[in-house]
């Protein structure tokens, strides 16, 4: 793992695979101060795992995707069917299940007893050839120049065409050794609140009130996981072609139509010995947001300005309580002096979405409460 600091300490690498007991106890007290962890050890559990999903999904040969997979490679861009191929690859339910067998520790730590896997992920080949990309998604007027394309800063949560959870992590592992185009992070940055809605320039002016960024260079075998409110985006420029894949991990969402997966064998006693225990904001969010969206928060929690606990009152004014209050929240969530974007942009970015019946329902029969009434679904 390369990372470059800008601040004098360097941060701590956590092994996937040694994450249990006093060490995942500190990789959570980590990731709560922080918003991200650096991880090593991924090789077998998670890296390896996206090539036979690659070679399926392009119908490259493993000989041709480690030509593809060089750094200093003369072709740098692809040609444009490659390109859509690579944008999104769906992701298979046996990557999905091996995925959550091998992270699932971390997983329930960090998003509580239920997870969902985004449909898609993301394989970059980052380089040169274009500009930087000021938007989420793909687009094919752009011939999906955005595989190469370096990202301006965003937060994945507010970038989103639909709400998910600001608790949703989003795992980054390098596919190659490169030291250009690393991801740059803004650490801390998750406990400001809703920033932007739109991309920022890497160059804006008002950056330096988020503190000093951090770059993380793709290796094999390493990567970083983050929670989804962290600024983040493309960091410095290089000559080489950096590959990498991300994956995006939800707790429980009641706008998602994607299955959830449990990871533990009973979530409401997770979540009530997690609740026990756990003092963190950020980590107690997702177990928060399971409990209003199964009606047993009960009354809405104590969430400061900016705070991500907004979000669970959010859901709980909108399942149990008062669906036409609960846009306050959303209010109280953005960050109205650091911030970009108005509070009224992510209102109607947020507010009003149709949660997924069936989803909900799942949530609620997983924690143990099928009989809870809710508003809102539809
Ligand atoms: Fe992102």
């Amino acid at each position: 793992m390369t990372a470059r600091p800008v601040s004098p300490e360097t941060p701590p690498v956590f092994d996937l695979r040694s994450l249990r007991g006093s060490a995942l106890d500190e990789f959570g007290r980590h990731f709560e101060s922080e918003g991200y962890c650096l991880l090593s050890g991924l090789q077998d559990a998670v890296t390896d795992l996206y090539r036979p999903v690659l070679m399926r999904n392009t119908g490259l040969s493993r000989a041709e995707l480690e030509t593809l997979l060089e750094p200093d490679a003369k072709d740098l861009v692809l040609p444009v069917e490659l390109r859509q191929k690579l944008s999104r690859v769906v992701t298979p339910d046996d990557l999905a299940d091996s995925l959550v067998a091998n992270l699932r520790p971390m997983l329930a730590r960090l998003l509580g007893p239920m997870v969902h896997l985004s449909r898609d992920f993301h394989t970059q080949f980052k380089c040169g050839a274009t500009g930087r990309v000021g938007y989420g998604g793909y687009d094919s007027k752009q011939g999906f120049m955005e595989v190469h394309g370096a990202y301006q800063l965003h937060q994945d949560f507010t970038g989103a065409s639909i709400p998910t959870s600001p608790a949703a992590v989003i795992l980054w592992t390098g596919l190659n050794e490169c030291p250009d185009w690393p991801v740059r992070i803004y650490p801390r940055s998750h406990r400001l609140g809703l920033l932007c809605r739109k991309f920022v320039s890497v160059d804006h002016a008002g950056l330096s009130q988020f503190g000093e960024p951090m770059e993380i260079q793709a290796r094999p075998g390493t990567g970083v996981i983050f929670n989804s409110l962290l600024l983040h985006g493309t960091g410095t420029a290089g000559p080489g072609r950096r590959v990498s894949c991300d994956i995006r991990f939800f707790p429980s969402c009641p706008y998602l139509q994607s299955p959830i997966r449990s990871l533990v064998e009973s979530p409401g006693a997770f979540i009530e010995e997690r609740m026990a225990s756990e003092t963190g904001e950020t980590l107690r969010a997702p177990l928060l947001e399971n409990l209003a969206v199964a009606g047993q928060l009960g009354d809405n929690v104590a969430a400061a300005p900016y705070s991500i606990l907004n979000w669970a009152n959010y859901l709980n004014d909108v399942c149990n309580g008062d669906p036409d209050r609960a846009s306050l929240h959303i209010s109280r969530f953005t960050n109205s002096e650091a911030g970009l974007d108005s509070a009224e942009t992510y209102i109607e970015q947020f507010h009003g979405r149709p949660m997924q019946p069936a989803t909900v329902a799942r949530i609620r029969n997983l924690i143990g409460s099928p009989k809870a009434v809710a508003v809102g679904t539809t």
